[in-house]
């Protein structure tokens, strides 16, 4: 064969093996996913994330998180109990519902969010860099309308991306549980 061809076969299957190796690196392999999701798992756990947005069932130990209803966030289907309004505002009392999923005080009423991956209810279809700014910057999905309390997304603030990745991916691999959680209520619409 002319050696032409030869050195241009070679540097071909060169190129080749470079491109391969270099598309290799930069996608997870299964494993490292599952590390991710693992440490997700535990960061949410430890962080009390599903103090409000897990529902609970109630034992003699007391209130502990749905897991059928795990990151759900406040059930669209919950009754609620009338809200004394002279009870709530400034300088007054914050009150919670018995679940921990709905609060109401100065700022009205809130609920916690839908965190498991249903497309209409849920993180579906937000990206990492949705989840990243809206807990960065405390804005509905990162750009909205301020986030409300008690959601405490100013902890979270100096969290490391690695770390925001990893709940974020905990997050994507929950079961989606279809749960239209409701608007806030702003303080002049709460009722008497
Ligand atoms: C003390 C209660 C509480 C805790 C603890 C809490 N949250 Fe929330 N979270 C809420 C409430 C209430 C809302 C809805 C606020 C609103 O409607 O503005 C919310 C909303 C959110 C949202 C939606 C933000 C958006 O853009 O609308 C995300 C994401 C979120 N929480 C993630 C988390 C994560 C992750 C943790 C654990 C590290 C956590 N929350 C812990 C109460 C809480």
């Amino acid at each position: 064969m002319h050696r032409t061809s030869i050195f241009f076969i070679i540097l071909v299957l060169i190129i080749t093996s470079m491109v391969f190796i270099t598309l290799g690196l930069s996608q997870k392999t299964p494993a490292d996913k599952t590390a991710l999701i693992k440490k997700g798992e535990y960061l949410v756990t430890i962080s009390g994330c599903n103090d409000c947005h897990t529902p609970k069932v109630f034992t003699p130990e007391g209130p502990v998180p749905d897991m059928k209803k795990l990151l759900s966030g406040h059930p669209a289907n919950a009754k609620l109990p009338a809200v004394d309004k002279s009870q709530i505002g400034p300088g007054k009392w914050v009150l919670f519902s018995e679940d921990l999923t709905a609060a109401v005080g100065p700022w009205g009423m809130s609920f916690s969010a839908n965190l498991t991956p249903d497309d209409q209810t849920g993180i579906g279809l937000w990206t990492e860099e949705v989840f990243i700014k809206a807990l960065r910057s405390g804005k509905h999905m990162g750009a909205g309308r301020p986030i409300l309390p008690p959601m405490p997304w100013f902890n979270l603030v100096n969290a490391s991306d690695e770390d925001l990745k990893a709940i974020f991916a905990y997050l994507k691999s929950l079961p989606p549980i279809k749960n239209p959680v409701p608007a806030p209520i702003p303080p002049d619409e709460l009722g008497k």
